[in-house]
């Protein structure tokens, strides 16, 4: 039988992200910090019952919308904002292996694994996108693809995932036994990277085309990566509750990095036009109010923040 109020997909996809246990989705409990986190074995088994495929989208209506129903201005600024994700999804791909194999417990390096295959799958999410849509005028490939997109991207951003990620990512690489150094990785990937910058990005794109109606096939397979990125972040959470635990030397480690990322985290966020123009329909207050709440929560849950 047909519901009254058919649920919205994004509606469907956030109940079912409270799955991840995610603290930042569990108001109440976060709030104070006592959110039940799960262990990386159930967080493997949701990663089974949460599979979708990108070949599985329809992008026709989404090709339509983008020449035919937005301006040129706002298709910049859409651009620029996806941009980011692209890219951004990209580099977290291949930074992932040796986080993965520098991860002390077999459990967690299975959980990581399945990350990486996550990570891949929505570069892919992306590339089809920018390709079926036509977002660019031509484009040869993905790798075409990513360069053209580079052309987008902040020194800010730069500076987050090419010099302050990369160089822990390659210490790792050579020195796997370097815990302290992982602690700060996966503060800089699971905490800032995914739970600051990708969730924030997400909940308003997802939000701003839902108020719109556009981008159906886009949202869609959106959707399925916010809830990715929700279960990525969870990962990261229960790690650094432990570590923070385990030893005060981790705890100032997770510190240390949030400190350097902070500042350089707002500057991604900071579009790099006009000050008083919105973004996906909102203000640079609500967009940065947002993100740092989510942040808040999780630090609560990790016993870093009061
Ligand atoms: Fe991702
Ligand atoms: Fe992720």
């Amino acid at each position: 039988m047909e519901a009254s109020s058919p649920p919205t997909l994004s509606r469907l996809a956030r109940e079912d992200f409270i799955g991840s246990s995610d603290p930042a989705l569990r108001d109440e409990s976060a709030e104070r910090g006592r959110a039940k986190l799960l262990d990386y074995v159930e967080l493997y088994r949701l990663w089974e019952r949460q599979q979708w495929l990108t070949q599985e989208l329809d992008f026709t209506q989404d090709r339509v919308d983008w020449h035919e129903r937005i301006d040129p201005e706002e298709r910049f600024q859409r651009m620029y904002g996806l941009s980011a994700f692209f890219i951004g999804e990209q580099r977290v791909t291949d930074e992932l292996g040796p986080i993965m194999r520098a991860a002390p417990t077999e459990d967690q390096r299975i959980f990581l694994s399945t990350q990486i295959a996550d990570e891949a799958r929505h570069v892919r999410f992306f590339d089809r996108f920018y390709s079926e849509v036509g977002v660019f005028e031509a484009g040869d490939g993905v790798a075409d693809r990513l360069r053209q997109t580079e052309e987008h991207l902040t020194p800010s951003f730069k500076q987050l995932f090419d010099e302050m990620l990369s160089r822990r990512v390659d210490r790792l690489a050579i020195e796997p036994e370097d815990t302290e150094c992982l602690v700060e990785a996966i503060t800089l990937y699971h905490m800032i990277i995914e739970g600051v910058l990708a969730l924030t990005g997400q909940h308003f794109i997802i939000d701003y085309n839902e108020r719109e109606g556009t981008l159906p096939g886009f949202v869609e397979g959106f959707t399925n990566v916010a809830r990715d990125e929700h279960r990525h972040i969870a990962f990261g959470v229960r790690f650094l509750t432990q570590k923070a635990n385990e030893d005060p030397k981790y705890r100032e480690a997770i510190q240390r990095t949030m400190a350097e990322a902070i500042p350089v985290t707002e500057g991604v966020l900071e579009p790099p036009w006009d000050e008083e123009q919105d973004i996906f329909g909102v203000n640079r207050e609500e967009t940065h109010a947002f993100a740092a709440q989510c942040l808040s929560r999780r630090l609560k849950v990790i016993g870093l923040a009061a």
